[in-house]
């Protein structure tokens, strides 16, 4: 069964995240020096430069190669993201039971998450779901005790830095009291496609998200791409929600034979079976969409240009 999601806009601000402003406040605080230190925005677009080069050049090993590049980048463009991935996540019930679950603990793989862009946004959607603990809180006390939410974030460039920053501004400025224990990131600075289904705990897991990072996958290494997915089928949970976006239009194409196809059809014929065929593959698509808007408020406050984004997206939910 799949749906369709008919709107082509997502919300500027779902209620049941933090506003658009206070994620992109967040940004400020953790790179207040990088942002309004002397000169700061000079050096910033200097090295903003550098890595549009190198993402134009599709070379993104080299786009992240320094501290100076990654925090460029974070700077520039996760605050964006960081808002329409918040209104993304919100807008399926199914992310939004992970996130705030209640009930037990929760675990999240970030696949290419390192610029900060998801966690923050997942961060915001789960403060106001924790009780007492900070001026957000939306939810009733309860006197069970607290769930965690876990999220592993892997990627192949040394973000450390950079998670490490909007990890403790999270913690500081939104799950005071008691709360930022249960707010738990790891990072692991690694291929994704050389990771043991052990080491990314896979049957453990409640939702992966691919961001913006399959096209990458496939360009660095198409066969292994492929088994990475495949052990996905192999080792996730019933249960399990796989989350991936790109920029709409923008998928790569890859050869089969003699013909062409765009990686999502690759990839929706790994995880959802051969289209026409009694057995069903081991994932059911839950919600898509080929091409949604997120266009940011105009009047958000921010030193640096914030882009809108037309997301294609997939959910897909293991059986
Ligand atoms: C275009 S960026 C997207 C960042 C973020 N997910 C977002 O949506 O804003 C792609 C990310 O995937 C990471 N990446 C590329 N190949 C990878 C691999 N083999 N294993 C883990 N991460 C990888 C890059 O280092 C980069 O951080």
């Amino acid at each position: 069964m799949s749906a369709e999601t008919p709107s082509g806009l997502l919300e500027v601000h779902n209620q049941e995240t933090l506003p658009p402003q206070e994620i992109i406040d967040l940004f400020k605080v953790a790179f207040g020096n990088e942002l309004y230190g002397t000169d700061a925005l000079d050096e910033l677009q200097s090295q903003i430069q550098k890595v549009k080069t190198d993402l134009y050049n599709r070379d993104y090993i080299s786009a992240f190669n320094s501290e100076e590049k990654r925090v460029s980048y974070c700077c520039r463009w996760s605050p964006s993201r960081a808002t329409a991935y918040a209104s993304l996540f919100a807008h399926f019930k199914e992310i939004v039971q992970v996130v705030q679950c209640h009930e037990c603990d929760q675990k999240i793989l970030c696949v290419g998450g390192g610029a900060g862009g998801e966690l923050v946004a997942l961060a915001s959607l789960f403060t106001p779901s924790r009780e007492f603990s900070n001026k957000y809180s939306t939810s009733r006390p309860s006197s069970s005790p607290k769930k965690s939410l876990n999220i592993h974030v892997v990627d192949i460039s040394d973000w450390s830095v950079v998670v490490d920053k909007l990890q403790r501004t999270i913690q500081e400025r939104w799950l005071y009291a008691g709360e930022a224990q249960h707010f738990r990131v790891q990072f692991s600075h690694n291929d994704i496609l050389q990771m043991s289904e052990d080491r990314l705990a896979l049957s453990e897991l409640n939702l992966i998200t691919l961001l913006f990072t399959t096209n990458e996958l496939f360009a660095e290494n198409k066969q292994q791409s492929i088994r990475l997915l495949q052990k996905f089928n192999q080792f996730c949970s019933p249960g399990c929600y796989l989350l991936i976006t790109e920029s709409a239009g923008s998928y790569s194409h890859i050869t089969v034979g003699t013909k062409k196809f765009p990686i999502q059809f690759l990839i929706d014929t790994i995880l959802l079976g051969k289209k026409g065929q009694d057995s069903a593959g081991p994932w059911q698509l839950v919600h898509q969409n080929d091409s949604i808007w997120y266009r940011c408020d105009p009047k958000i406050d921010y030193p640096m240009k914030l882009e809108n984004s037309r997301i294609f997206y997939r959910l897909y939910k293991k059986i």
